[in-house]
Parts: structure tokens; sequence; C-alpha cells
């Protein structure tokens, strides 16, 4: 059976692709003949790594899912919150460039991320020219009939939205070299790195519909939930994943001693995992051992039951927004999927 989130997702997905291929110079497919543009080209999945043409894998596109569904769902036109879909995707892709050169990351959707085939160097060009290509997504909001005043204030939203995850990336990398971690701390650092973005995405796509504040808040309640809830599962795949399912390495997060929230609980009851980690082993026999560490002291059932704390709490936000059908729908099938995934 199709569910609603097909049924939508299949409406929205190609108008999405339509919409961020002309803001980045795509639209007739000639990647090879501008390889500035082309390296964004092959990012997004529409390019092989020679930027010909080709069906690579692009990602789940859930934010900007979630930007056009939460439109929807507050009670507005879907099509005038795409290029607030377009920008916060591209800057979303943008922040993966320069986080597989932060990560020191092979792999991103099971192909080879763009700084191990163009250098680093090139790729933070990549990264700077998609986040200014972000922000001229987001201006053609103007073009769809979304008052002045609202542009300006996606606007706002956006860069302060880009501070807090840069801030976040910052304090995720700091906590590698760091071994007290508390958990706060954590939540904390992944506010900002994931979760601050996948909340604007259903602020916007509120804001763009016209609700009134206090349905934008609980809107923009739900995205923040849902993207720790995102967040928390994307550290158990980190460990526990199927590396040609997730498309990304199961072993960088521990060699690169990343505070994610299994490996802080592991921490806090294992010292054999405690002493582990004190020394510089970055070995595969070193992440057998940590993993091995990792799951006697119950680490991946407890991160799994925060996941589902969140998942919550974000499915109680979104009951307040008051959400109409059949987004609201959606909205829950895709609450329900991003806790189940694993991809
Ligand atoms: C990966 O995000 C980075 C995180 C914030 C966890 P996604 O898992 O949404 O990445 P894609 O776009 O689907 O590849
Ligand atoms: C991604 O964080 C957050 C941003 C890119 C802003 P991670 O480093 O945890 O995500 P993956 O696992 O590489 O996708
Ligand atoms: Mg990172
Ligand atoms: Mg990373």
């Amino acid at each position: 059976m199709t569910s609603e989130l097909d049924t939508l997702a299949a409406a929205y997905l190609p108008a999405l692709e339509a919409e961020m291929r002309a803001v980045l110079g795509a639209s007739d497919n000639d990647s090879a003949a501008d390889p500035f543009l082309g390296m964004i080209h092959y990012h997004m999945g529409w390019t092989d790594a020679e930027l010909r043409p080709a069906g690579g894998n692009s990602g789940k596109r859930i934010r900007p899912l979630l930007c056009l569904l939460a439109c929807a769902a507050a009670g507005g036109d879907w099509r005038q919150a795409l290029p607030a879909a377009a920008a916060i995707e591209i800057l979303h892709n943008f922040s993966l460039v320069h986080d597989d050169i932060e990560d020191n990351s092979p792999t991103r959707r099971g192909r080879a991320t763009l700084w191990t085939l163009w250098g680093q160097p090139q790729a933070i060009n990549t990264g700077d020219a998609m986040f200014a290509l972000a922000h001229l997504a987001l201006i053609r909001l103007s073009e769809r009939g979304v008052p002045p005043e609202t542009v300006v204030r996606a606007l706002r939203r956006f860069d302060e939205t880009c501070v807090a995850l840069t801030r976040g990336q910052y304090v995720d990398m700091s906590f590698e070299t760091r071994d007290e971690v508390a958990v706060a701390d954590y939540v904390a650092m992944i506010t900002g790195k994931t979760s601050v973005l996948v909340c604007l995405a259903a602020e916007l796509g509120a804001l763009i519909a016209g609700a009134d504040e206090t349905r934008i808040g609980h809107f923009a309640d739900f995205g923040l939930n849902l993207g720790l809830a995102f967040q928390v599962q994307d550290d158990i795949l980190g460990i526990w994943g199927d590396e040609s399912v997730t498309g990304k390495s199961a072993a960088t997060d521990i060699t690169t001693r990343k505070k994610t929230l299994p490996v802080l609980y592991g921490l806090s009851r294992n010292s054999a995992l405690r002493a582990l980690y004190a020394g510089d082993a970055d070995d595969g026999d070193f992440v057998r051992r940590a993993v091995a560490l990792l799951d006697e002291s119950g680490a991946q059932t407890y991160a799994a039951g925060e996941a589902e704390g969140y998942t919550a709490a974000a499915s109680a936000n979104l009951a307040a927004a008051q959400p109409v059908e059949p987004a609201a729908t959606a909205l829950r099938q895709l609450t329900a999927m991003l806790l189940q995934r694993n991809f």
C-alpha cells in the first residue's frame, strides 16, 4: 500500500530537484562544461566523478520534504515554500562537503567524498559557493508571492541557523580531544550541528503558510525534537549501521573518538572502554574492541531509548500544531520512519 508520505513525496521531490537544479546551474545537465559547478552537481548526486550525468544517491532529502509538508500541514501552498526547501537542502549539502573534510570521511552516500576526488582546497571552495548559493535560493521566495517582510524574516532565521550549525560543528570537533563530556553538553552540541536546521525546515514551512506565531512555534519545536531523535539515530548507525546501506563508514566515529551518545554512555559505565579511548590506537582492532565494549555496556539500547523519547516529544509538538490532512499523516509517517530507519 502506498503511504501518504510516499504519495506527497512523489509530488514534491521532482519540483524540489527542479528548483535546486535551477539555482545550481544544472538545468541543462552540461556539468562537464563547467567543472566549478560540476563539482557541486557531483556532490548533489547528479553526475559521476567524470561529471557525466548520473543518477547517483542524492541523500534522503528529509529537510526539504519536512519544509514542504509543514507548509501544507499549516494550511499553505507547498509550491510557495520550494525556495526555502531548496535553500535548506543546499545549505545541508554545503555543511556535508565541509563536514567530510572536518571528519576525514572518505565515503558519503556510498560514493567518494568531494575532497577525496578534488582535494581539500577545492572542496572548501565548492562548499563556500554552495553556502552563498543557498542564500540565493532563499531569495527566490520573493518570486513566489511571499511578502517581503516574510522573506526578510526567513533570511534572518536562515543566517541565525547557519551560525548555530557552525557553532555545533565547532563543539563536535572540540569534543574529540576532550575526555569529560556530559550528556547535556552533547545535547547542546547536536542541537547546533543537526537539530536547528531540521527545526528551521518545519518553522519556515509554517511561516510561509502564514501560520500564527503560536502555531509556527509548535512546528519549530516539532522540528527541534525530530532533529535530536534523528541525530541520536545517526550516532547509532555510525557504529552499528551497515555501511552498504548507510553509505557511510561505520568506523570513523570511533577512530576520531567522536563523543556520540552511545560512546558517552559506554565511557561513563565501562572502565575498559575508558582505558581503550585514552590510548591512541585507531586501527581495525581498536574499532572492534570498542564496539564489543559498547555492546557489553548496553549503549545501543540506551541510545535507542533516548531517540524514542525525542520522537515522542516531537509527536506531541506536531499534535499541538494541529496539522491539516493529508500532510499531517505524512508528517507522522516521516517521524516514525526516521526513528526506524537503517539508512
Ligand atoms: C547527515 O544527514 C548529517 C546529519 C546531520 C546526521 P542526512 O542523514 O540527512 O544526510 P543525507 O542528505 O540523507 O545524505
Ligand atoms: C553532520 O554531523 C552535521 C553537519 C554536517 C552539520 P556528522 O558528522 O555527525 O554526520 P555524518 O555522520 O558525517 O553524516
Ligand atoms: Mg561531523
Ligand atoms: Mg561527519
